[in-house]
């Protein structure tokens, strides 16, 4: 009995010591600096400026858009892409004309206007940012496109 009564405060004397030396190791992924120190203000990343098509990496891809395109809006009502791309108004924008797979449904059947699973542009049309890529890269586009 009065042995484990020793081994008790052993224990008890033993987990005070090692508590506080715990609690330090306890850190933020921050580490231990203050908020605003060493913190510089995000780059201000640029949207490429309207310029010529960009290459394609594969045959298949939806073509990156060479161009700002905040401010355009597209719901239901709506399309900004449509007044430049368009078949009625590609000529007068200068734009490329969305091409007629854009008229097929999913299954392929041939539609009259724009299916309505290509009608929000930018769920696989990207615009891009004048930036410089976080990691390297040494991507190469396929045969057929080189
Ligand atoms: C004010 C007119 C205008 C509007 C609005 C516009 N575009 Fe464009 N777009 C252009 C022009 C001009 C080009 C360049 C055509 C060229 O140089 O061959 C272009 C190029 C593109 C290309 C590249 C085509 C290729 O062959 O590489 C894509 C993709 C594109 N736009 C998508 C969009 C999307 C998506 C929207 C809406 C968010 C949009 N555009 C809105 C005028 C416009
Ligand atoms: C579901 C994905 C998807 C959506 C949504 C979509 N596109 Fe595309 N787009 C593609 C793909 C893939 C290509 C390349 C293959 C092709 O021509 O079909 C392409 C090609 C293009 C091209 C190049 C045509 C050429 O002759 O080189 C233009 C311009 C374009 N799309 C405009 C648009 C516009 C404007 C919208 C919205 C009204 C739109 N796309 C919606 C996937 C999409």
């Amino acid at each position: 009995m009065k042995k484990n009564i020793t081994k008790l405060l052993i224990l008890l004397g033993l987990a005070c010591i090692a508590f506080p030396s715990y609690a330090e190791e306890v850190k933020s992924l921050r580490g231990t600096r203050d908020l605003d120190a060493g913190s510089e203000p995000p780059e201000i990343k640029r949207l490429i400026a309207d310029d010529r098509p960009i290459p394609r990496d594969f045959v298949q891809q939806p073509p990156l858009i060479p161009h700002k395109i905040d401010g355009y809006h597209i719901d239901k009502n709506y399309n900004k892409c449509l007044s430049c791309h368009s078949w009625t108004n590609y000529k007068q924008a200068k734009a490329t004309k969305v091409p007629p797979t854009h008229f097929q449904d999913r299954d392929g059947n041939e539609l009259a206007n724009l299916s309505p699973g290509r009608y929000f542009c930018t769920l696989c049309h990207v615009s891009q940012l004048d930036t410089s890529p976080l990691v390297g890269n040494e991507f190469e586009p396929v045969k057929a496109l080189r």
